[in-house]
C-alpha cells in the first residue's frame, strides 16, 4: 500500500527520500513522487516504478527538505495526475497523504464553488487546495494546517511542505501508520519503519489525531492542537533482515526462514516440561471457564492461521471459536459481551479492518488480544493485550513465514489454554511442535521436486485444493498463495463438498491438489479424489500417509493440530515454482499491497 518518507536535515533530501522509498517498494505502488524545498516547492512523480521517477528527476533538483510518496490507487487510476505530491492553485503546498479522506467530496465541492481548481481524480488533492483556503484567510501556515486537519475526516497520514515555512514538514497521524525518527544527520519520518531503519533506531510513534512540526527538532500536538512531550523508543531490528541474503527473491529466502522464525517465535513460551508461559499476558483459569466462546478475526492469511487456531482450540479446550474475516465482523453486529474473548491477528499490525473490529470488540465488553509481527504496530495501541509472533521482517507480499509464526502462536495458545483449564500437561504435542524446525527444513530441502511439477503446471488455468479438517485450512492458504503470485484462477473446497457443484468444473487434466494428514479422514479425502480422477483430473497429493499417486508429496507424520506447518510448504513452494516459470514478479504481484491500510 502507499508509502511515505520525509527528511529534515544537512544532506540532500533527493537521495535520502528515493532510498527511503526503494525500501518501501516490497509494499506494492503503481506511481512514485518527491517535493523538494528549495527556494519553491519543487515536484516530480511518474507512473511505475520509482527507478522511472529516478530518470525524471534533475540533476540540479537539490534540497535539504523532502517528502515523497509511492501510491497504489485508491481514489483515480494509477497515473502520472494522480501520483503524489500533490499541490494547491497556488504551488504554496505540497502534500502526500496514505489513507481516506471520507468526506473530500464535499470539500472539493466548497473549495470549487470558492474558485479552486482540482486537476487530479484523488481525494488528497483537497488536503493542499484547503490548506491554501485557510492560508489565505489566515496568512499563518500552523494555523491552516490545524483547520484543514478539523476539517478532514477519515484516515490519514500527510506530511506538508509549505512554501511559507522552509525547513520544515508538517506531519498529521490518523488511523494510517507515521513515525519520526531521529538521524545523526536529520530527522526522518515515515510511513514504516523500514523506510529508515538505516539511518535511525531511535522513533516516536504518532498517535491519532496527534500531529507534530519537523524543523532541526520535533514539536508534538494532541488532537487540540496543545503542545505535549512524547519519549522515543529504540527499535533492535537489524537492516540485514531486510536484504535478499543470496536468494533471487524475498519470498524464496522467507520460505527458507520458516524453521528459524518458529524457534523465534516459540522461544521463551514452550519449554520442554514446563507450563506454557507468555511474556506479559496470562489468562486464568476462572477467566476461561466464564468464558462462552472465543472469536478469531483477521484477513486473508492471517485469517487462515485462525482456522488453524480454531482447530486447535476446539479439539483441545473444547469452547466454541468463532474465526471471521474483519471485513465482515465490523459490520454484523456480532455477538459479544464479557464472555468473549476476541483474537486478532495481523502481521503488520495496521490492516484497517482488523484494527476497526477491535476497537468494536472492546467497545462491546470482550477482551482483546493482538498477535501481530509488528513492533509498535498501531493494533498494539488498541488492543487490551499483544503477543509478538517474531517472524522477523517479512517483505515479499504473499505471506510465507509470518503465516507460520501466527500458526505458532494460535498453537501454542491453545495448548496453554488446555493446560490452564484442564490442568493436563501436553508432553507429546508440545515435543512434536518443538521438533518442528528441523521437519521444515527437511521439507523445503526438497525443492526440486516442487519445481519439476511447477514446470509441468505453469499454463494451467484453474487448479482446485481440497481437503477435509485442518487439511482443509491447509487448503484455503495453499489456493491463496498461488492465485496472489502465479495469477492461475484457483479454489479450495471441503473434499467432501466438491460433488455439491463445484466438481462441474473438473475436465480431462484439470490438476486438483489433495491434502491428506489426519488418519481419521485419510480414506475419505482419498475417495473425493478417486471421483475427480474418474473424471480425467491430474491428481497432485501432500501427504503424511503411505499412499500411491503419481505426483505425491511426503512430509513427515504429525499430530493434526501442527500438520498446517508441515502440510502448507509444498503448496508455498509449488505456488512460488509457477509464478517464477511463469516469469512474474513473486515478492511484488500485480494489485496487491503488503498492508491494507484502508477499508
Ligand atoms: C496473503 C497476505 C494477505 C494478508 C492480509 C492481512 O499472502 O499476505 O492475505 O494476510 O492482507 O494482512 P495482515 O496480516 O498484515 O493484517
Amino acid at each position: 500500500m502507499c508509502g511515505i518518507v520525509g527528511y529534515v536535515g544537512k544532506n540532500n533530501a533527493v537521495l535520502k527520500l528515493i532510498k527511503g522509498l526503494k525500501n518501501l517498494e516490497y509494499r506494492g505502488y503503481d506511481s512514485a513522487g518527491i517535493a523538494i524545498y528549495n527556494k519553491n516547492i519543487e515536484v516530480v512523480k511518474e507512473k511505475g516504478r520509482i527507478s522511472h521517477l529516478e530518470e525524471e528527476i534533475p540533476a540540479n533538483l537539490v534540497g535539504n527538505v523532502g517528502i515523497a510518496h509511492t501510491r497504489w490507487a485508491t481514489h483515480g487510476v494509477p497515473s502520472k495526475i494522480n501520483a503524489h505530491p500533490h499541490l494547491d492553485n497556488h504551488k504554496r503546498f505540497a502534500v502526500v497523504h496514505n489513507g481516506i479522506i471520507e468526506n473530500y467530496l464535499e470539500i472539493k465541492n466548497f473549495l470549487e464553488q470558492k474558485g479552486y481548481n482540482f486537476i487530479s481524480d484523488t481525494d488528497t488533492e483537497v488536503i493542499p487546495v484547503l490548506l491554501d483556503y485557510y492560508y489565505e484567510l489566515h496568512h499563518d501556515v500552523l494555523i491552516a494546517f490545524q483547520k484543514m486537519l478539523k476539517k478532514i475526516k477519515g484516515s490519514y497520514a500527510i506530511l506538508v511542505l509549505a512554501f511559507d515555512l522552509p525547513n520544515t514538514i508538517l506531519v498529521a497521524k490518523n488511523h494510517s501508520p507515521m513515525v519520526i525518527g531521529l538521524g545523526y544527520d536529520g530527522i526522518y519520518v515515515a510511513s514504516d519503519i523500514p523506510a529508515i531503519l538505516e539511518y535511525t533506531k531511535d522513533f516516536y510513534f504518532l498517535d491519532d489525531e496527534e500531529s507534530a512540526v519537523i524543523t532541526d527538532k520535533i514539536v508534538f500536538y494532541n488532537k487540540d492542537f496543545e503542545k505535549i512531550k512524547k519519549t522515543s523508543k529504540k527499535i533492535d531490528w537489524e537492516m540485514d533482515e531486510t536484504s535478499k541474503n543470496g536468494y533471487e527473491d524475498y519470498m524464496l529466502k522467507e520460505i527458507h526462514e520458516q524453521p528459524s522464525a518458529l524457534i523465534q517465535t516459540l522461544n521463551g513460551i514452550i519449554c520442554k516440561d514446563k507450563p506454557i508461559s507468555f511474556v506479559n499476558f496470562k489468562i486464568d483459569k476462572k477467566y476461561l471457564e466464564s468464558l462462552r466462546q472465543i472469536y478469531i478475526v483477521a484477513c486473508g492469511t492471517a485469517m487462515h492461521a485462525g482456522l488453524v487456531g480454531k482447530y486447535a482450540m476446539e479439539n483441545l479446550v473444547r469452547i466454541p471459536v468463532s474465526v471471521v474475516v474483519a471485513s465482515e465482523f465490523r459490520y454484523q453486529n456480532p455477538i459479544i459481551d464479557n464472555n468473549t474473548l476476541c483474537l486478532f491477528i495481523s502481521q503488520s499490525g495496521e490492516t484497517a479492518d482488523t484494527i476497526a473490529a477491535v476497537k468494536l470488540a472492546k467497545k462491546m465488553g470482550a477482551r482483546t488480544i493482538a498477535i501481530t509481527n509488528v513492533f509498535e504496530s498501531s493494533i498494539t495501541r488498541e488492543a487490551d493485550d499483544t503477543i509478538y509472533t517474531h517472524a522477523g521482517f517479512e517483505i515479499a507480499v504473499a505471506s510465507t513465514k509470518a503465516y507460520i509464526s501466527q500458526v505458532g502462536i494460535v498453537v501454542a495458545l491453545a495448548l496453554y489454554m488446555a493446560e490452564t483449564l484442564n490442568g493436563l500437561k501436553y508432553e507429546a504435542l508440545k515435543t512434536e511442535l518443538m521438533d518442528l524446525p528441523k521437519f521444515m527444513s527437511d521439507v523445503i530441502s526438497n525443492e526440486n521436486v516442487y519445481h519439476k511439477l511447477a514446470l509441468k503446471m505453469k499454463d494451467e488455468e484453474h487448479l482446485f485444493y481440497i481437503g477435509r479438517g485442518n487439511d482443509y485450512n491447509i487448503a484455503l492458504e495453499g489456493s491463496l498463495k498461488l492465485k496472489e503470485i502465479s495469477y492461475i484462477h484457483s479454489e479450495a473446497y471441503p473434499a467432501g463438498e466438491l460433488k455439491h457443484g463445484p466438481i462441474a468444473l473438473i475436465d480431462k487434466g484439470t490438476y486438483v491438489v489433495g491434502i491428506i494428514t489426519d488418519d481419521k479422514i485419510a480414506l475419505k479425502t482419498l475417495s473425493n479424489l478417486e471421483e475427480v480422477k474418474s473424471r480425467g483430473a491430474n491428481i497432485i497429493l501432500v501427504t503424511n500417509q503411505k499412499l500411491k499417486e503419481e505426483n505425491v508429496f511426503i512430509i513427515p507424520k504429525i499430530s493434526s493440530i501442527l500438520s498446517p506447518i508441515l502440510a502448507i510448504i509444498p503448496l508455498q513452494l509449488l505456488a512460488y515454482f509457477i509464478a517464477k516459470e511463469k516469469g512474474l514478479d513473486v515478492d511484488k504481484p500485480r494489485n496487491l499491497a503488503k498492508s491494507v491500510t484502508v477499508e
